[in-house]
């Protein structure tokens, strides 16, 4: 049994699509990553880099068309052995069990896992059915109180609710409570709130947090915005192009950012005492290219604003910056600051 350490480690892990006519595209490359039990890690970078894909890979629920080449999901709950998720067929009981009772999923748009044609009510119940021995009518109390404690106002009433009834706010708790009714130890939060108005998602990031300290279970929260990852996060993980460039405490992180991309990234954050006319915001010039095209050397070096002769022939190694922070960077390798010339 396993309750010290880590709950999830994802270690060296390659996640390739191939298809019979074209070269195969290398999505996530030899991505570590640890998520320490009843913490929150922020998985965070633009659009395109992966973060999706390696959630998908450790519910692997990913596309026939994907391969896991390399590298370790090892999953270790607090009352039972440790499981590497990498050698698990994806169809297995074993693989099903993980994903019915121990790490549920939610997604930016809620209709892709709530069915357009049963009540929410009915879909809980279901899930609720689906994993504990009872009645129909504990399960629709159970899901009553979950539906309540997500904050939707009126449980009774709106469990005969239809999803497209619901405002994008509810449908959002809604998923929220499906995904709690098995008590997961890892609850994995896909850009829920990308799709919501700003008032709408402050308030389903104080319901996450909240439930989080609730169920005790850890959280994998995936975000494009690092502006949210400090509202939410202990640890953060800065995506490009399939690599972790920059990993650690968000205190650390944010206090000190090592990496070019994550200094973008925070240079693109909007602040409140901003003044609008005298401080624009500086967002990140290009877009991020395809895994196709990913530079030889560091993948940001074709839009990095500080890189320098190595950075497009060779790829970086992470390098330790701090306790728990490791960077992905020449800079840091030959500890340069950003400008700094080599003679
Ligand atoms: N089904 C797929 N087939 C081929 N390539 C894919 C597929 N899904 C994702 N990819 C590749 O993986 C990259 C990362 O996708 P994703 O994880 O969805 O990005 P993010 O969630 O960070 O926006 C995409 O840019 C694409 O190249
Ligand atoms: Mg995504």
């Amino acid at each position: 049994m396993a309750a010290e350490g880590p709950l999830l480690t994802l270690d060296d892990l390659s996640i390739v699509f191939s298809s019979p006519d074209e070269a195969d595209i290398v999505a996530v490359r030899q991505v570590d990553l640890t998520l320490r039990r009843g913490k929150t890690l922020a998985l965070v970078g633009e659009s395109g880099c992966g973060k999706s894909v390696t959630a998908r890979a450790i519910l692997r629920i990913l596309d026939k068309s994907a391969a896991i080449p390399s590298g370790q999901i090892i999953f270790s709950p607090d009352d039972a052995e440790p499981v590497d998720i990498a050698t698990l067929n994806p169809d297995s009981i074993a693989m099903r069990t993980i994903r019915g009772n121990r790490i549920s999923m939610i997604f930016q748009e809620p209709m892709s896992s709530l069915s357009p044609v049963h009540t929410i009510g009915d879909q809980i119940d279901e899930m609720i059915i689906l994993h504990e021995r009872v009645t129909p009518k504990q399960a629709r109390e159970r899901t009553i109180a979950l539906l309540d404690q997500v904050g939707i106002p009126g449980p009774r009433e709106r469990a005969d609710a239809y999803p497209f009834q619901l405002s994008g706010g509810l449908r959002q708790r809604a998923m929220i409570a499906m995904a709690l009714s098995c008590n997961p130890d890892l609850l994995i939060a896909d850009e829920p709130t990308t799709a919501l108005d700003v008032t709408t998602q402050a308030q389903i990031l104080d319901l996450l947090r909240q439930l989080q300290d609730d169920y005790g279970m850890a959280m994998l929260f995936i975000t494009h915005d690092l502006g949210v990852v400090a509202e939410i996060a202990d640890d953060v993980a800065v995506m490009y192009l399939g690599d972790v460039v920059e990993q650690g405490d968000v205190f650390d992180v944010f206090a000190t950012p090592q990496h070019p991309y994550t200094r973008a990234l925070m240079s693109s954050i909007p602040k409140m005492q901003r003044k609008a006319e005298r401080e624009r915001l500086q967002p990140i010039q290009g877009t991020v290219p395809s895994p196709k095209d990913r530079p030889q050397g560091c993948s940001f070096s074709s839009r990095c604003p500080v890189a320098f002769e190595p950075c497009a022939k060779v790829r970086p190694d992470p390098t330790r910056t701090g306790k728990q922070h490791r960077t992905r960077c020449h800079l840091i390798e030959r500890e340069l600051k950003p400008g700094e010339v080599i003679v």
